[in-house]
Parts: C-alpha cells; sequence; structure tokens
C-alpha cells in the first residue's frame, strides 16, 4: 500500500463529466464555463490546492451511436456530446500550476506513434515533467467511424497497441545523457553519436526517424491504462505505471487488486502497478442531505441517454433489449472491462436494464460514496487501506462546485488523519505518484 493516498480528478471536456444531465443543474457552471481557458486553469489551482496529483481527462474522440444505431439521443441530452480535445487544455493548466500532473487520454486508433510521442513529450518537457498518458486501444464504434477506419477486434487492438507501445520505448529511449551539447563558440548543438536512429519496420506500424523531443524532467510521461479484461491486464502488465479501474464494490476491488499482482508477477514487473479506483464523492451538511442530492442527480438521468452511453461504451445495442427484466453480462468486442463493471454492478443482485442504465448514467458504474465530509473521508481511508489500492480518480457531479467542495471539506479531513499529503514535495508527476 502508499503510504499516503493519491488523488486524481477525472473528468471530461465536454458539457458533463460523467453524470448525464449534470450540465442542467442550476448550479452547474459548466455550460458557462466550456469556452473558458481562465476557468480551466481556475480548476487546475483548486486541485493543486487540494493536492491532488493530477487531472485526468477521459476521452472517446467519437460520438455513442451505437443506442437505435443513431445518434441523436447523445445530442439531444448532451451525452459527451460535444467532445472537446482535451489535450488542448492541458497547456493552460499546466501554466497556471507548478505541481499538478496532467494526464490525458489519447487513443492509439489514428494517430501514429511518432505524432502521439511528439505532441505528449512535448507536454512532458514544457510543465516540467507532469505528463500522464493514459493509452486507450479505442473501444467505441462512433471514433472508428469518424475518422474512416475499420475497427479491429478486442484483442487484436491490444496487439496492435503492444506494438505501438515498442516504437514510443524507442523514441523515449533514442536521446541518450550528453547528446545535446549547445555549444555557442562551436556550434554544435547535438553529438549525432548519442541520438539513435529508429528504424521500425512491424505489422502495424513503420517509423524511420530519430526521436522528436528531449527527454524532461521525468524522463518520459507516465503512463495509464483503463483496461481490465484479461488481454487488458497483460497488456497494463506491461506497459502501466498506474491502472485506472471500475469496480463499484469493494469485494470487486480487492479482487482487481489479486488479479493486478498476478499479471505484473507473470511479466517480472519488479515496479508495483499502482491502482486507482473511480469513485463519485456526493456532499451534504448531513446524510439525508447528501442521499437526496445524489437522488436527485440520479433521477434527473432519462433512460434513453443512459441507454445511448451504455450502448455506447458496451458496444451492444441496448434498445433491442426489454426494460424491465433483468440484464446479464453479453459478449462484447467493444469494452469488456466496461462489462464486467456493469454486471458487477450487480452485485449478486439481479437488476433489470432501466436500473443498470440509470446507475451507469450517474456515474459509469464508479462506486458513490454518500454522505458528510466526514463520512466521505472515513470511507475513502477504509476503502484504500482495505484494498491496498493507490489512491482514487475521483468523478465530480457539479462543476465545479463538486469539486471545491471536496477541497474544501474533505481534503482537510483526509489530510489531519495524515491519509493524504498536505504539501508537494516533488515536481514531476512520476515523483509525486511513486511517494
Ligand atoms: C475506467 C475506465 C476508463 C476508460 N476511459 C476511456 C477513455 O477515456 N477513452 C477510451 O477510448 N476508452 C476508455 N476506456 C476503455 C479502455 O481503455 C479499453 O479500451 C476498453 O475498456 C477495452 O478494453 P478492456 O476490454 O480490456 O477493458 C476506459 C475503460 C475503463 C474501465
Amino acid at each position: 500500500m502508499s503510504k499516503q493516498m493519491h488523488l486524481i480528478s477525472f473528468l471530461i471536456h465536454s458539457p458533463m463529466n460523467h453524470t448525464i444531465l449534470s450540465w442542467a443543474d442550476p448550479k452547474d457552471e459548466r455550460l458557462a464555463n466550456l469556452g473558458s481557458l481562465k476557468a480551466w486553469q481556475d480548476l487546475a489551482r483548486t486541485l493543486e490546492k487540494g493536492r491532488f496529483d493530477a487531472v485526468f481527462f477521459a476521452d472517446t474522440p467519437g460520438i455513442f451511436d451505437r443506442y437505435k444505431d443513431r445518434v441523436d439521443e447523445s445530442l439531444r441530452y448532451g451525452v459527451c456530446w460535444p467532445a472537446h480535445d482535451p489535450s488542448v487544455l492541458l497547456p493552460a493548466m499546466a501554466a497556471a500550476t507548478e505541481h499538478l500532473g496532467l494526464a490525458v487520454t489519447l487513443s492509439v486508433s489514428a494517430v501514429p506513434p511518432y505524432n502521439t510521442v511528439r505532441s505528449i513529450s512535448t507536454l512532458d518537457y514544457l510543465s516540467g515533467g507532469r505528463a500522464g498518458w493514459n493509452v486507450v486501444t479505442g473501444h467505441l464504434r462512433g471514433e472508428h467511424r469518424a475518422l474512416g477506419l475499420e475497427q479491429l477486434d478486442h484483442d487484436e487492438r491490444y496487439d496492435r497497441a503492444d506494438e505501438y507501445m515498442e516504437v514510443c520505448y524507442k523514441l523515449w529511449g533514442g536521446v541518450h545523457p550528453g547528446a545535446v551539447i549547445a555549444d555557442r563558440a562551436t556550434g554544435a548543438f547535438a553529438d549525432p553519436a548519442k541520438v539513435d536512429r529508429i528504424d521500425h519496420q512491424g505489422k502495424y506500424f513503420k517509423c524511420r526517424g530519430v526521436p522528436p523531443v528531449l527527454p524532461s524532467a521525468q524522463g518520459r510521461p507516465v503512463i495509464f491504462q483503463a483496461g481490465s479484461s484479461g488481454r487488458g491486464q497483460e497488456f497494463a502488465a506491461k506497459h502501466a505505471e498506474v491502472m485506472f479501474s471500475i469496480q463499484p464494490h469493494v469485494e470487486g476491488m480487492k479482487r482487481y487488486m489479486a488479479q493486478i499482482k498476478e499479471a505484473g508477477a507473470r511479466h517480472g514487473r519488479k515496479e508495483p502497478i499502482r491502482v486507482t479506483f473511480g469513485i463519485q464523492p456526493i456532499l451534504g451538511g448531513t446524510e439525508a442531505e447528501a442521499r437526496k442530492h445524489y437522488d436527485d442527480l440520479l433521477a434527473r438521468v432519462p433512460v434513453e441517454a443512459a441507454l445511448a452511453r451504455l450502448s455506447g461504451s458496451l458496444g451492444v445495442d441496448f434498445s433491442t433489449f426489454e426494460l424491465d427484466k433483468p440484464l446479464d453480462e453479453i459478449a462484447t468486442q467493444a469494452s469488456q472491462g466496461m462489462m464486467k463493471a456493469m454486471t458487477a454492478m450487480v452485485g449478486g443482485k439481479r437488476m433489470t436494464l432501466r436500473e443498470i442504465a440509470q446507475y451507469w448514467g450517474m456515474g459509469v458504474g464508479m462506486m458513490p460514496i454518500v454522505g458528510t465530509p466526514e463520512q466521505v473521508a472515513d470511507r475513502m481511508e477504509s476503502i484504500w487501506r482495505e484494498t491496498g489500492c493507490c489512491g482514487f480518480n475521483l468523478t465530480p457531479t457539479i462543476n465545479d462546485g463538486s469539486i471545491r467542495d471536496f477541497v474544501s471539506e474533505v481534503v482537510p479531513r483526509l489530510q489531519r488523519k495524515g491519509a493524504v499529503r498536505t504539501d508537494y514535495n516533488h515536481t514531476t508527476l512520476r515523483a509525486n505518484l511513486a511517494e
């Protein structure tokens, strides 16, 4: 277990994060702030004040288009639409902060490894070693359609991603110590003997060239991963420094921790894979007030909007299923990890599709932690201790009020328990995460 719990803010650059119709709440500021770089910078400062390790943007650069084989419900309710590019926000958030890590989801579906390394490593270099990359293979059909690509099957997407990472490592490792001379007198900028010529000719990728960016203060970006099928875990065991998982129950979290440990051992990992679990804190002055807030948010989720999201993520058109019948696991080529999270939500109880959709629409299966700031802090601490996880990815409900409330009400309580840092000891994301 890490000495202290790590906190990561889990966001989407769209009208909502993970709670459908959060933008319609009178207190929600996201619509007003969507086009305001200053508001995003203020949010970054709030997270840094709360000593978060990082902000982490999920991203699916396409629309949920599986439900009824159309996009209408996603558009009508603003279900992660528009999908603005989060990587454009990060330099602005970096400029407003000094310690906050900046992690972004980039799909390996369309962009060649060279370009990904170039952009994420430039951010890493500019931010003094604070960048993180959540490597995803692209589980969304809408993404592939938008990009004019054929979607490979689930396991082959990971095979291709393995080779993608191989190219990235070559590019990241290709500038050796002492490569940059920068001698004004002689005009020698670099020592050609200390810069690798990459010549990768593989099944999926070709790359001939030299590394495009200098190593950052942390060398290269921290690798995050969220695949949780068997194949996904193998990929993560090979590449991930931080795993992100959705497990609606503590039992599922413990099981997941054991699986990741085993996968790490199979791959001879010396460093542990740090695991963070997604949670959704819902605060109130009293437990009853928090519960009412949760119930109100849940009641606002239109079932067809939730079905649009569920269908898109799981790659199944749920309009063909009966709403009020219990649902079992279904084979999918999209996100098997999410399918497992969805069925785990049921936790032994048989839930109907309507109940599952509603719950999914509230927070894609992330565990809601509902209560007073004291209760939320206590629950987070007990989950952290019981599971041995590294920390949590926290999704807010009301933007950005629920983040501000968490930072002012819950973080000080966690700090008093000694469960989270009171100040940063390092400037790079990797070093902060390693504490
Ligand atoms: C918690 C969680 C967050 C994810 N976030 C994203 C994301 O932002 N963008 C994306 O394209 N895929 C995302 N995914 C999908 C996974 O990265 C992965 O591609 C997908 O789940 C299929 O792999 P699996 O079957 O091994 O889980 C996420 C999955 C999980 C479980």
